[in-house]
């Protein structure tokens, strides 16, 4: 099944696409509480679900729908199976830190099994054994060591030494988890609300003033608390320099109907050219959700052809007979491999930000909102020093600090829009361009109808050029993720404010 994009598949997560809707209102006015949460994916529910249950009276403010930003759209492993991970943790962080790491990831996975054991509510949970595998017969010492590396931190590591495909050796981790991210949320959501909790969806934070009080200012109404959570995925209020710390990782996932799907586990290919596997039960059949192709956000090309190559990538592998969804979605990735949970120090004591989670939030979101109700209730957990925003790693990663501040300099409008066409490019139906009409720079998409969408085509966040990204028809920004509708309507990232529209320019002949 294509689209009429001609590609594969229905252009939907299958999580949201088969869930109920949720219609929390909007906040009207000005409140008072304790703790404000911002964010309804699952570090921002987990967290104010938690507080709520420790007595705390709590607000949580979504922009869209719970679920609506990256957590409808993972592939929604639980684990604490992250790749090659445990190794590389003792060698840049030492080993306490690697054990940390591990800990908190396994505590998420039990706190998943025991929460949806407690809900009424079919998430769709799987037990699983995760792999991380590899087909080059030069890794194979790589996997070794990453296997006593993960046994010295605690987790339930064994080595195997053949899996599917070409394999030639992997990592297991027994007991790992695989459900419907979107059904959990909700049953989240209810239970944030039974205990006591006021969510508020379609609010848009557009400032925090860490101050005591802090103050939470929405397009609709203030609110005023203690503390505030910032769980919107990248930080909203980035004192601590984290549009410096971590980069924004797009990755693309088809979910087909095959006819030998994996039934014995979780698989996931890391490295450069990584690819992800599971199975999931989508309106009563087994699909298998094949992954990979990912790139910085902003900088992946025609990304249309990504999801052509996923296709054929998935069509060696398995016996594919349709692809029935298709979608992409972007996590951040921190510059020394561990996420960002905790308080914002002296920058803003009373605020507290989790981002960062490297492709792997299900378990990292989880042990996140563990982390930081556990400090504001004050019981805090053992890992959460590992977690530290304010880590001294961090500024020891000075290699990839700079690497990745070089990646985002070439990106500055100033530095590139010289060279950018005027007017006369021919766009055809279905196309985007950018171009500049005399000191402006501006984003032109043209429409299958013919009719032209003008936005400014420079980032409100930090003043990068964004880019037109062909598979989801939005301008993402190559600096640090933020992403904007064919409308300039923010989708994600660090940006709270649109891009400007422009009224249509004279088309040019096509
Ligand atoms: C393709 C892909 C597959 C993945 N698969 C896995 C996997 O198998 N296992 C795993 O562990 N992890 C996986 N991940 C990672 C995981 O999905 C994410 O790390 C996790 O969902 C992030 O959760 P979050 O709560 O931080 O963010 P989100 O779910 O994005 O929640 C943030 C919320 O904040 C809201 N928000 C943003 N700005 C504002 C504002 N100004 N005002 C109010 N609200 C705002 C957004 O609307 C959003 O709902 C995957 C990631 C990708 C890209
Ligand atoms: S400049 Fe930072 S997201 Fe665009």
């Amino acid at each position: 099944m294509s689209d009429a994009d001609g590609l594969p598949g229905r252009h939907a997560s299958p999580w949201l696409a088969n869930a109920p809707e949720t219609t929390y209102d909007s906040l009207d006015g000005d409140a008072t509480t304790e703790s404000v949460v911002v964010g309804g994916g699952i570090a921002g529910l987990t967290t104010a679900t938690l507080l709520a249950e420790g007595g705390r009276d709590v607000v949580l403010l979504e922009r869209d729908r719970v679920g609506g930003g990256v957590t409808g759209r993972s592939t929604a492993k639980v684990t604490s199976q992250h790749g090659f991970q445990y190794a590389t943790l003792e060698r840049r962080h030492g080993s306490e830190t690697a054990r940390k790491y591990g800990l908190a990831n396994q505590r998420a996975v039990q706190f998943v099994a025991d929460r949806v054991e407690s809900f009424d509510v079919d998430c769709r949970l799987e037990r699983q054994p995760a792999f991380a595998m590899t087909d080059a017969t030069a890794e194979i010492p790589t996997v070794r060591r990453e296997v006593r590396a993960s046994q010295r931190a605690g987790l339930p590591a064994t080595l195997v030494e053949d899996g599917p495909a070409d394999a030639v050796a992997g990592v297991r981790f027994a007991d790992q988890l695989q459900f419907d991210p979107q059904r959990y949320l909700l049953a989240l959501a209810d239970a944030f609300v039974d205990a006591g909790g006021h969510l508020f969806e379609g609010t848009r934070v557009t400032d925090v003033d860490g101050g005591a009080p802090c103050r939470v200012e929405t397009e609709s109404g203030s609110v005023t608390a203690s503390d505030v959570v910032l769980a919107t995925h990248f930080p909203l209020l980035d004192r601590a320099g984290y549009f410096a710390r971590q980069y924004p990782k797009r990755s693309y996932v088809l979910a087909v109907r095959a006819d030998d799907p994996p039934t014995d586990g979780m698989y996931y290919w890391p490295g450069e050219t990584y690819r992800s596997t599971r199975t999931a039960e989508v309106d009563g059949e087994t699909l298998t959700l094949v992954g990979g192709q990912n790139h910085k956000t902003g900088q992946g090309g025609r990304t249309r052809d990504r999801y052509r190559r996923l296709e054929s990538a998935a069509r060696e592998r398995f016996d594919v007979e349709d692809v029935v969804y298709r979608w992409s979605t972007q996590d951040y990735v921190s510059v020394d491999g561990i996420p960002y949970v905790g308080r914002l120090g002296a920058f803003a004591s009373n605020v507290y930000a989790a981002t960062g989670f490297g492709g792997w939030g299900m378990s990292n979101g989880t042990a996140a909102g563990l982390s930081i109700a556990g400090t504001i209730l004050d019981r805090p957990e053992e890992w959460a020093d590992a977690f530290d925003p304010l880590r001294v790693t961090v500024l020891s990663s000075v290699r990839e600090l700079s690497a990745e501040s070089a990646n985002v300099a070439r990106r500055f409008v100033g530095d590139w829009a010289e060279g950018l066409a005027t007017t006369g490019d021919r766009l055809g139906r279905d196309e985007a361009t950018v171009r500049r009409r005399g000191t402006d720079v501006l984003g032109v998409y043209r429409d299958e109808d013919g009719e032209d969408h003008v936005v400014d085509a420079v980032c409100p966040h930090m003043g990068c050029l964004v880019q037109w990204n062909d598979g989801e028809r939005s301008w993402d920004c190559p600096c640090h993720g933020s992403r904007f509708a064919v409308d300039g309507r923010v989708l994600d990232g660090p940006a709270t404010e649109d891009l400007p529209t422009e009224p249509s320019e004279d088309r040019s002949p096509e």
